[in-house]
């Protein structure tokens, strides 16, 4: 067996990780992990979060198995920050925890694959590096359709051009709001247009969530799902509470279907949980426990969450003043529209080794970098770094020219 087994590549995200943690130089740049860090450069346990552990751990509560849908206070909770209080959409969806954000994409992926094996999985292009390995490890098919942007912001006609293949029944999968790695967000308008196209075509949304509260805030970050879950009967919704609660290792997430009618929740429970139990049974509790405590009295995580969210959007607009003070090209000024903790740099892969190698600066090699992972003291460096690049003659010129 062990003499067949095919050659895999390392993943070219930790290739690029360990890489840097190598790199013995003193002043490298991280903008490769997506994780969140503050001013001091640490990726913080949040204080409403430490409290959580504090009250469990006095709770002491028996470390029995838990239902297969995970921790059932969480899963409401979590139905609640992603629809809404009151939504309508909350009467007619399932939502099971998941072993984090990826988890409910693997679970989603093999539910689609068990109701409908032939729809096409519909990804945009640039997307979240994961999301093909996911879908294609469940065995089904994967198209991309454009998401770029113009000077009005998403460029929705390619994505409208693209998706004119695309028929009833396929799956559309979309970023419920900071686009990773683009940062390139629908504006309301555009989530409006986008839902109608899903309707009138009877393609079914698949929303991944992964960094709501880290754009324009929990609620606003929720109104183009919320509006999708308002139009179309049927969507799937991907969550993680990754970075919005801080819980990266504990790998906390949740699956959501929103079905047409309220009687078809039972056989997709089953469904899910069968998905579950042939994977790992039940998800781990700890994580889930921690958010179900922040949703009984959220004030604390809500408003760390919001000073995460606007250190990113303050590291975001000093870059983009510095790359003006610094005279680099205008294009990087779409970074300044952009939300969330990435954007992807307009350089190719051969300026993306020259900012590693030159000057010590990991973005990985399609040009993203994780904005929330920039400290304030590394902004002009940075900045002066992106204009060199940029501005710099091809290799082949620079290398005839002093010749
Ligand atoms: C778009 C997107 N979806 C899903 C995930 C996975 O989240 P988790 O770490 O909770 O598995 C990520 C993580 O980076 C992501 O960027």
């Amino acid at each position: 067996m062990l003499a067949a087994l095919p050659v895999a590549e390392p993943d070219p995200l930790w290739a690029l990780i360990n890489a840097f943690r190598q790199d013995r130089r003193a002043d490298k740049i991280d903008l490769v992990v997506g994780v969140y860090r503050d001013a001091s450069g640490q990726t913080p346990v949040m204080q409403a979060v430490q409290e959580a552990e504090a009250n469990l751990a006095s709770a002491a509560v028996s470390k029995s198995y838990r239902a297969l849908s995970g921790n059932l206070a969480f899963n409401d909770g979590m139905s609640r920050l992603l629809l809404g209080e009151g939504a309508e959409a909350l009467d007619r969806q399932c939502t099971i925890q998941t072993v984090g954000g990826t988890g409910a994409l693997r679970i989603l992926a093999d539910f689609i694959a068990f109701a409908s094996p032939q729809a096409t999985i519909w990804n945009t292009n640039p997307g979240y590096v994961n999301h093909r390995p996911i879908m294609t490890a469940a065995g089904l098919n994967v198209r991309t359709f454009r998401w770029q942007e113009n000077e009005a912001g998403l460029d929705l006609d390619a994505v409208v051009a693209d998706l004119r293949e695309a028929r009833a029944g396929d799956v559309v999968l979309l970023h419920g709001c900071c686009h990773n790695p683009t940062g390139i967000d629908p504006a309301p308008e555009q989530w409006r247009r986008l839902a109608m196209l899903c309707k009138d075509k009877g393609l079914i949304p698949l929303i991944d969530m992964a960094y709501q509260g880290f754009g324009d805030g929990t609620e606003a970050d929720a109104a183009g799902l919320r509006h999708f879950a308002g139009q179309i009967d049927t969507v799937l919704v991907a969550a993680s509470c990754s970075k919005n609660m801080g819980l990266y290792c504990e790998r906390t997430g949740a699956a959501m279907v929103i079905a047409p009618d309220r009687d078809m929740l039972a056989n997709i429970r089953a469904t899910l949980e069968r998905i579950t139990r042939a994977n790992y049974s039940m998800p781990p509790e700890h994580g889930a426990a921690i958010a179900a405590h922040l949703f009984e009295s959220p004030e604390m995580w809500l408003s760390e969450l919001e000073t995460s969210r606007r250190r990113v959007a303050e590291i975001r607009h000093g870059l983009a003043e510095a790359l003006v003070r610094c005279s680099a090209p205008e294009k990087f000024q779409a970074l300044r529209r952009q939300k969330g903790m990435f954007s992807l740099l307009p350089l190719d892969q051969r300026q993306m080794s020259r900012l590693r190698e030159d000057f010590g600066v990991y973005g990985t090699a399609n040009g993203r970098i994780n904005i929330a992972g920039l400290l304030p003291r590394d902004i002009e460096r940075l900045a002066e770094a992106l204009r060199v690049v940029s501005c710099a003659p091809p290799l082949v010129y620079a290398a005839r020219a002093t010749a």
